[in-house]
C-alpha cells in the first residue's frame, strides 16, 4: 500500500483525489489547499478525509511515501524538490515546471534521490493513445513522416497561463510519446487576439533530427472544441478525434495512391489513386486519469520510471519554453 498525500485542490485536484481514492494500493492519507474553500469543497465529498492548509503537514510527514502535486505550475518546483528530498515519490500535474531550468532541476533532484518521478500527461494514458502506439510499434504506418494536432476550445475565464502553457504540454507529450523523439528544430508564431496582452492562438512547427516534421495549432477562440490529431507515415495515416465515440475515434487510412511512380504510360489507367481502405482502431475502455494514477503507483511498487518520467516531462517543457521565446520575438 502506497501512502499518498495530495498538495492544491482547485479545478484538477479532485479529480486526482477520486482516483487516487479508487485505486486499491493506494492510501489517500491527507489533502492540502491553501484555500479554506476548497477544502470545504472537498469535505463535502470525503468527510472522514485529513485536511490542512498547510503543505509541511504531508511533505515532513514519514508516514507518506508520495506527494501529488495540482497547485499552479510556478509553485510545482519548490514543492517537488522538497517533497524529494524528504525521501517522496512525486507526481506533478503537467506541465512539470514553467522553466527547463527548474524542470531540468527536478529531475536531478530525483535521479539523485532515487525517486519516481511522474508528470500529469494524462494523454499517455488515452486508450485511443496507448492503440495508435501499439499500432505504430506493430507497423501499420510503415515509416513515420509527419504529426498534425489541432487543439481548440474557449479559454478559461481567469488565466495566469498563456495557451501555449495550458494546452500545449497536452499534444507535445502525445507527439513525443509516439514519436519516441525529440526534436531539434522548434518554431512558433502566435497571437493575443481575445485575452488581452496573453497568446491565445498559437502554431508551433517541430523539426526532428530525421525526416520528420510536426505542427500543433492551440487556440482559444471557438466553443467548438476540437481535439484532432493525424500522423502520416509512408503506409497510410491515423486519423484520432477525441470528440467522436470509442468506435469512431482512432481510424487507419491506407494510402490511396500505387507507389509505382514511375510506372510505365500503358499502366497509369490502373494506379490506384483516391480513398485508400479504412480501418477502424479498436481499444479497451478506461478512465485515462484512472490508468496515469495505476502507472504512477505500480511505478514506485516496481521501483521503475513510468512512461510519463522527468525526461519526457522536461522536454515539453523545453519546447513550451522555446515556443514561448519564439513567438515573443516574432511579435
Ligand atoms: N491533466 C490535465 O488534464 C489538467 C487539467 C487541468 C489542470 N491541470 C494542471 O493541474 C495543475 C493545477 O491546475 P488547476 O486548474 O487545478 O489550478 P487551480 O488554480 O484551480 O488550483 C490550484 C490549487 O492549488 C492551491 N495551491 C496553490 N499553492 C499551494 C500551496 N503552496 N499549497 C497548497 N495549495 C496550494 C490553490 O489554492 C488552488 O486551489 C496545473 O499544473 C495544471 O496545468 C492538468
Amino acid at each position: 500500500m502506497i501512502n499518498v498525500g495530495v498538495i492544491g485542490a482547485g479545478y484538477w485536484g479532485p479529480n486526482l483525489i477520486r482516483n487516487f481514492i479508487k485505486h486499491n494500493n493506494a492510501n489517500l492519507k491527507k489533502v492540502c489547499d491553501l484555500k479554506e474553500g476548497r477544502l470545504e469543497f472537498i469535505r463535502k465529498s470525503y468527510p472522514d478525509l485529513s485536511l490542512t492548509k498547510d503543505s509541511n503537514e504531508i511533505i515532513n510527514n514519514p508516514g507518506i511515501d508520495a506527494v501529488v502535486i495540482a497547485t499552479p505550475v510556478n509553485t510545482h518546483k519548490e514543492i517537488a524538490i522538497k517533497s524529494i528530498e524528504k525521501g517522496k515519490h512525486v507526481f506533478i500535474e503537467k506541465p512539470l515546471s514553467d522553466n527547463y531550468n527548474d524542470a531540468l532541476e527536478v529531475v536531478n533532484s530525483a535521479e539523485k534521490n532515487d525517486r519516481i518521478l511522474a508528470v500529469g500527461h494524462i494523454f499517455q494514458f488515452a486508450p485511443a493513445v496507448t492503440a495508435i502506439k501499439r499500432e505504430i510499434e506493430n507497423g501499420l504506418l510503415g515509416e513515420l513522416y509527419h504529426f498534425s494536432s489541432q487543439r481548440i476550445n474557449l479559454g478559461p475565464p481567469e488565466t495566469t497561463v498563456d495557451v501555449v502553457w495550458d494546452l500545449g504540454s497536452h499534444d507535445l507529450s502525445i507527439l513525443f510519446y509516439l514519436f519516441d523523439e525529440y526534436p531539434n528544430c522548434v518554431n512558433a508564431f502566435g497571437s493575443s487576439y481575445w485575452w488581452n496582452g496573453i497568446i491565445d492562438n498559437a502554431h508551433i512547427f517541430l523539426d526532428f533530427p530525421g525526416k520528420r516534421t510536426a505542427h500543433i495549432h492551440l487556440s482559444w477562440l471557438s466553443s467548438n472544441k476540437i481535439r484532432s490529431t493525424s500522423i502520416f507515415g509512408s503506409e497510410g495515416n491515423i486519423e484520432y478525434d477525441e470528440t467522436k465515440p470509442d468506435e469512431e475515434k482512432v481510424i487507419f487510412y491506407d494510402k490511396g495512391i500505387d507507389s509505382r511512380i514511375n510506372a510505365k504510360d500503358s499502366d497509369v489507367k490502373d494506379l490506384k489513386y483516391g480513398k485508400g481502405e479504412t480501418k477502424n482502431i479498436v481499444f479497451d475502455k478506461g478512465e485515462p486519469l484512472y490508468l496515469e494514477v495505476d502507472a504512477f503507483i505500480n511505478a514506485i511498487l516496481k521501483n521503475e520510471q513510468p512512461i510519463n518520467n522527468g525526461i519526457i516531462g522536461c522536454e515539453v517543457v523545453k519546447v513550451l519554453e522555446q515556443a514561448s521565446k519564439s513567438i515573443k520575438f516574432k511579435q
